[in-house]
């Protein structure tokens, strides 16, 4: 049998393993740094999973507008990262954190989470079931995130920004970086049955 069809000219057939083996002409763009800024959790919560509208032992779930959080994790050659530990945390739907430093903490919402993590799975997607963040002072509304390997040899502290967000015209940290860059840090929203899906991909590298 024939494995390869005569018709190729042979020529041809001799230079495509060389094609393939050549490296990516460009990488695909870092997702840029973010500062983790002053309210990462101090502690993690009891229930630290991917859902942060229901927590383990509250009667109800959380305030405010459904997300689901979502994005796929990849290396600057365009290959899908799995096993990445991705560590989400953000205020409630009154823009209140999980964190003693908030002035407001004494009115969070108690059955929001504030915090979630999960891994990428084989394809390299991660996703949570989240809400929406509220406004809090001199802050466009954003989700803080972490996404680090197993052998902790790639490692991303960032942030993710709303596309339909008025106060991103003015947030000091959204506008410091140049505009091809800010896309990069900004969810692609579509609505759902459920609310909203807001997606972010990442490149760690
Ligand atoms: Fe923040």
């Amino acid at each position: 049998m024939h494995l390869i069809r005569p018709s190729l000219p042979r020529r041809l057939i001799l230079a495509t393993p060389a094609l393939l083996v050549r490296p990516a002409l460009a990488e695909a763009p870092r997702t840029p740094a973010q500062m983790e800024g002053p309210y990462y959790p101090r502690m993690i919560p009891a229930d630290a999973d991917a859902d942060l509208v229901r927590v383990a032992g509250q009667p109800r779930e959380a305030r405010g507008q459904p997300l689901r959080f979502e994005g796929t994790v990849r290396g600057r050659d365009g290959g899908a990262l799995p096993g990445v530990t991705v560590r989400i945390w953000q205020a409630d739907a009154g823009g209140i954190y999980l964190h003693p430093n908030d002035p407001r903490v004494a009115q969070r919402d108690a059955a929001f989470q504030g915090y979630g993590r999960t891994v990428t799975d084989a394809a390299g997607r991660y996703a949570f079931r989240t809400i929406r963040p509220g406004p809090y002072p001199g802050r466009t509304p954003h989700i803080h995130l972490r996404a680090a390997s197993a052998d902790g040899r790639l490692e991303l502290t960032t942030q993710a920004y709303f596309p339909d967000a008025p106060q991103n015209a003015n947030d000091m940290l959204l506008r410091g970086l140049p505009a091809d860059r800010r896309a990069l840090v900004t969810m692609r929203l579509t609505a759902t049955d459920a609310g909203q899906s807001g997606t972010l991909d990442l490149v760690l590298g």
